[in-house]
């Protein structure tokens, strides 16, 4: 097999909101990376041996006492290190420099001159000002900057108000940037990172989409043998391409089950079986648990209730249709890399231990089955182009994001059959027309609700007393925070009538424009 993870970054994370950035970046760039917490045991780092390691940006301030420190072994190896914003201050002053409060913080856009030819920027510029210095225009975020080189480091980047904004000692092959190469307004930072990584470390570009397909393939055959694995398929992005990996690498082996439970979206299960059971032919069991769903949440107002019952009775019927097949010794699972940093810190080996997060839901400790998940090492967006790769419907992979709870987290109050179908209809219409009309992509989630109250509307002469829909659409990056979608009332006044005219048990429509925070994306 050949190693994909032969030349490979460590990471080491002071806490920025740009560290996964950071990896997605590398990783692009065509070179394996890893992420670890700046405290983590060194053992680790020595086992990991990395060809080049980066220190990122973080939020402690590094001239108090107890701000973090990179771990003294990196220093030790014998390899380059790029330090970024607070990774190039704790470098500073772990080698010997000083920093202090800037006189000014910079938050925004910089140009930034670049000097002496340092091997990191040479070449590397956006404009050329009249005195000939090479100019960069970059992005900064700090409060505090270094004022005092380590020994035997020269200065390589500066502005006005940060007059040491990039060092390097060269003959180390240590650098240290004051600005952020690893976010898009540095417009010239996917070439500096590649310059660290490639030439700098050495690393081969090998960690290609192809590449990592067939590596997972050959790993997942070396796992399994010829043993036989079961995964639950939710039709997600995750453990679609799961199975897509499982079914190209051991076939048959694989058994897949789709638990139907009732609060998905209209033809939903009809699509996941089709794509996956007639298309690609992947051996699926469907499971329709609708009714035991519905009994289960039918007296519940409890949104959190709600979510674990909707958790346990997954997990009951997951459980059920498993012990029907016989001799399964692995569980698939759809985990990715974010998932395993979220939940445990990558090199301490806790992220093994299975998570209520993932994809089944949080499995109960009697199922004894050995885990394969082949996405751990995988950021979402490697994923979508793994399963572009294999095959999947473009449609299914770059879908906006489902709850795992389904419609039962979109339906207000109790669950019934009979709000989840008219909810169905009325979600349908809603993408349909976005779809049609290219507001689809333009948002990045878009979802109607249910409101159990009835409110009076007039159809002819006739009066009607029924049901409110509350349609949301929102523009996001991360999910964190985001700004209610300003789609156009023409389109918003004709999803509106189709609803009310196609739903007879519909009589209002409303628009949802509160933004998040304070409020969240789904109503629960
Ligand atoms: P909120 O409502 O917290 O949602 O603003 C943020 C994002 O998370 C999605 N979401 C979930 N995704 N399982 C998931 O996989 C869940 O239980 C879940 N609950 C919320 C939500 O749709 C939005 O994109």
């Amino acid at each position: 097999m050949t190693n994909i993870q032969q030349n490979k970054i460590l990471i080491i994370d002071f806490g920025s909101q740009y560290t996964q950035l950071i990896a997605r970046r590398v990783r692009e760039i065509g070179v394996y990376c890893e992420l670890m917490p700046y405290d983590v045991n060194p053992h680790f780092i020595e086992k990991f041996n990395p060809s080049g390691i980066i220190l990122s940006g973080g939020p402690d301030t590094v001239i108090q006492n107890d701000s973090a420190r990179a771990p003294n072994i990196v220093f030790n190896l014998k390899v380059p290190i790029l330090g970024i914003c607070y990774g190039m201050q704790t470098m500073a002053v772990q080698l010997g420099g000083e920093a202090r409060n800037s006189q000014k913080a910079e938050f925004g856009f910089a140009q930034v001159r670049a000097r002496n030819h340092s091997k990191l920027l040479t070449d590397i510029n956006d404009e050329t000002n009249s005195e000939g210095h090479v100019l960069l225009d970059v992005w900064m975020s700090h409060g505090i900057e270094v004022t005092k080189l380590p020994k035997d480091f020269e200065l390589i980047a500066s502005t006005d108000s940060c007059p040491i904004a990039g060092f390097t000692n060269s003959k180390k092959n240590y650098f240290g940037l004051q600005f952020h190469p690893e976010v898009t307004h540095t417009k010239k930072g996917i070439q500096i990172l590649e310059r660290f990584v490639v030439t700098i470390c050495k690393c081969e570009k090998s960690w290609t989409t192809e590449n990592i397909i067939d590596n997972l393939l050959e790993k997942i055959k070396l796992q399994v043998g010829s043993r036989k694995v079961l995964l639950g398929l939710s039709g997600g992005v995750d453990s679609s391409v799961v199975a897509m990996l499982l079914q190209k690498s051991i076939g048959d082996q694989l058994t897949c089950v789709f638990v139907d439970n009732g609060l998905l979206r209209l033809n939903e299960g009809n699509e996941v079986m089709k794509t996956f059971s007639q298309n690609l032919g992947v051996k699926v069991i469907r499971s329709n648990a609708q009714n035991y769903f519905y009994n289960k949440l039918s007296k519940e107002n409890d949104p959190e209730l709600k979510r674990k019952i909707i958790g346990k009775a997954f997990i009951e019927i997951f459980d059920q249709e498993a012990q029907k097949i016989k001799d399964i010794q692995f569980l698939a699972q759809g985990t990715i890399y974010p998932d395993v940093i979220e939940s445990a810190g990558a090199a301490s080996g806790k992220a093994k231990v299975i998570k209520s997060h993932h994809n089944v839901g949080g499995l109960p400790d009697n199922i004894q089955f050995e885990l394969v998940e082949p996405l751990k090492e995988l950021f979402k967006d490697e994923v979508r182009e793994i399963g572009v790769m294999l095959g999947l419907p473009k449609k299914m992979l770059y879908r906006h994001p489902f709850p795992g709870p389904g419609l039962g987290v979109r339906i207000l109050g109790q669950v019934k059959k009979e709000y989840a179908d008219i909810l169905r209809k009325a979600d349908h219409i809603f993408m349909e027309e976005l779809n049609n009309q290219g507001f689809y992509d333009k948002v990045d989630q878009a979802f109607a609700v249910f409101l159990p109250v009835k409110s009076v509307g007039v159809t002819g002469d006739e009066r009607r007393y029924d049901f409110v829909i509350a349609l949301r659409a929102v523009e996001t990056v991360d999910f964190m925070t985001a700004r209610w979608a300003r789609l156009p009332y023409d389109f918003l006044d004709h999803v509106s009538n189709r609803i009310m005219n196609e739903i007879s048990r519909v009589s209002r429509v409303v628009y949802d424009i509160s933004g998040k925070p304070p409020a969240t994306i789904e109503w629960e």
